[in-house]
């Protein structure tokens, strides 16, 4: 189902990392103010996935400290995904659905009547990477932005090696391959991109582009403009 009247335009979904919302235990407003403003001056659809950055990762540890199962370490650091999106959309509250949603249909059913919708996390046993595909799919986007602290795809960790290379295009098939490298399946572990998210955005045919947090990068990235960071189609 494709969730646009004719002649509009498709929607698009913004995957924001939480450690660009909240790098290190102190969110970053002035992003925050920036790319809520960006948004609001578009005249495009988004459906927004926000993710849990160093918070989430933090309370998975501890809570496997005191003994926590993955499915509760899961279930804490999705709290802290929601909490972002909530403070994402403090900023946003003149033009977006004023609730944070938990699960997919109700983003769809608000998506009628807004035209931003935002979410934080889902289930267990997921990343906002997958929540991410999975609201496109919902939505019928056929593209989606992620928005990081990494300014693009890179053929190892770039903050581990200097020679990294980044692509600045690759096929499903070859993120699929970096993703699967690096899947542990663990609350709070850091994937290039969730492999199951990788088999969906090929399944739909999504467009995905990696960008860093820059906003004349994400801007370009909306508009359709040539950018910096890795398109994957
Ligand atoms: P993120 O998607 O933010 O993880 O979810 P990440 O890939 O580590 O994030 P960034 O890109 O660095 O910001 C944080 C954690 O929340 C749980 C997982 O444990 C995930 O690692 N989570 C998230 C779920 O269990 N289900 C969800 O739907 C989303």
């Amino acid at each position: 189902m494709i969730l646009v009247k004719q002649g509009e335009k498709m929607p698009i979904v913004l995957s924001i990392g939480g450690s660009c919302i909240n790098p290190d235990g102190n969110p970053d407003v002035k992003f925050i103010r920036d790319i809520s403003k960006l948004i609001k001056e578009s005249n495009e659809k988004f459906g927004i996935l926000v993710g849990g950055g160093s918070v989430a990762r933090v309370y998975a540890k501890a809570a496997r400290e005191l003994g926590a199962s993955e499915f509760d370490a899961d279930e804490i650091a999705i709290m802290s995904t929601r909490q972002n999106a909530m403070l994402l959309l403090q900023a946003m509250k003149d033009f977006a659905y004023p609730v944070v949603f938990e699960d997919f249909k109700g983003a769809r059913k608000a998506f009628f009547s807004s035209r931003v919708v935002i979410m934080g996390g889902t289930i267990p046993g997921i990343t906002t990477d997958t929540d991410a595909v999975l609201l496109a799919e919902a939505i019928g986007a056929k593209k989606l932005i992620n928005i990081s602290n990494v300014s693009g795809i890179y053929n190892d960790d770039p903050k581990k090696n200097p020679n990294a290379k980044k692509f600045e295009k690759m096929s499903y098939e070859e993120l699929a391959s970096l993703g699967a490298a690096s899947d542990k399946r663990m609350a709070g572990t850091n994937f290039v991109f969730d492999m199951l998210a990788c088999k969906l955005l090929s399944r739909s045919k999504i467009e995905a582009h990696f960008v860093s947090k820059d906003i004349r990068e994400i801007e370009n990235a909306i508009k359709g403009k040539k950018h910096n960071g890795t398109v994957v189609i």
